[in-house]
């Protein structure tokens, strides 16, 4: 861990799995309880260097970063049964609409959900673990006052470099050219390749193989608002 990483993290999300108090908030309840594809967040940490063992199969790992409720996690899985591919979500709700989807969509051997707080990934994963990483549509927190809450940051450019594997992609799909832009300066001093960049893939297609392209929730709301969603892709 870098100095520079501690320092430039926001007020951490309390990820220890809490004693269950449904009256603050219902969803928590069933997300202690929801058992497989739900991971907790304590399983989570002791998952170190050995996320294979966590699937039915050990396969590559792919994360995707903000699940919310587990459109792209589940499609992604269904497409990819030879990845083993995990999304982390911060809200109870989420997780187990997303971890509901992971069942109806039969992927519950290579598709997991779990809460971590993303800031704090680097609990979670060793060196070189991760053969994938996808950002769909992160809160993008315009407001300069909101500045330090901003993800796409060197931090977290370097936490990526380190994790994922050499030669595996970064994947950002948002309606934010903040987030764009962003991801971009933060992987400057860092072993990655811009390979694609698109502006509006509703008009310029997606820079990804069709078939790993799932619509998710939020992009959903920006297209039919008619406005562009943007696409990039990173190589480590
Ligand atoms: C704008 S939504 C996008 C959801 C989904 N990826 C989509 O495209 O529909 C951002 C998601 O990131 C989650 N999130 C925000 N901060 C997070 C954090 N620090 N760790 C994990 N998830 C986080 C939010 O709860 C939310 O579900």
């Amino acid at each position: 861990m870098t100095q520079l990483g501690r320092h430039s993290r926001p007020f951490r999300v309390r990820c220890t799995d809490p004693v269950s108090n449904p009256e603050f908030n219902p969803y928590l309840r069933r997300y202690e309880e929801f058992g497989s594809p739900v991971v907790l967040s304590r399983e989570a940490a002791n998952a170190c260097g050995r996320w294979g063992q966590v699937f039915a199969q050990e396969q590559p790992v792919h994360l995707e970063i903000g699940s919310g409720n587990g459109f792209f996690l589940a499609g992604i899985a269904q497409v990819h049964p030879e990845w083993n591919v995990l999304g982390v979500e911060i809200r109870y709700k989420r997780i187990v609409t997303a971890a509901k989807k992971i069942r109806a969509f039969g992927v519950e051997d290579n598709a997991r959900i779990t809460r971590y707080d993303a800031w704090w990934l680097d609990e979670v994963f060793a060196a070189g673990e991760l053969s994938g990483i996808y950002l769909n549509h992160p809160d993008p927190w315009p407001k300069e006052k909101h500045q330090r809450n901003r993800l796409l940051c060197p931090f977290f450019a370097e936490w990526a470099a380190r994790t994922l594997k050499p030669g595996s992609e970064m994947r950002l799909k948002t309606d934010s050219l903040l987030n764009l832009r962003q991801l971009e300066a933060a992987i400057m001093d860092q072993p990655f390749e811009i390979v694609a960049q698109v502006e509006d893939i509703g008009r310029n297609g997606v820079p990804w193989p069709a078939d790993e392209e799932i619509t998710t929730n939020f992009q959903r709301k920006f297209q039919n608002m008619g406005l562009p969603v943007h696409g990039m892709v990173l190589r480590r």
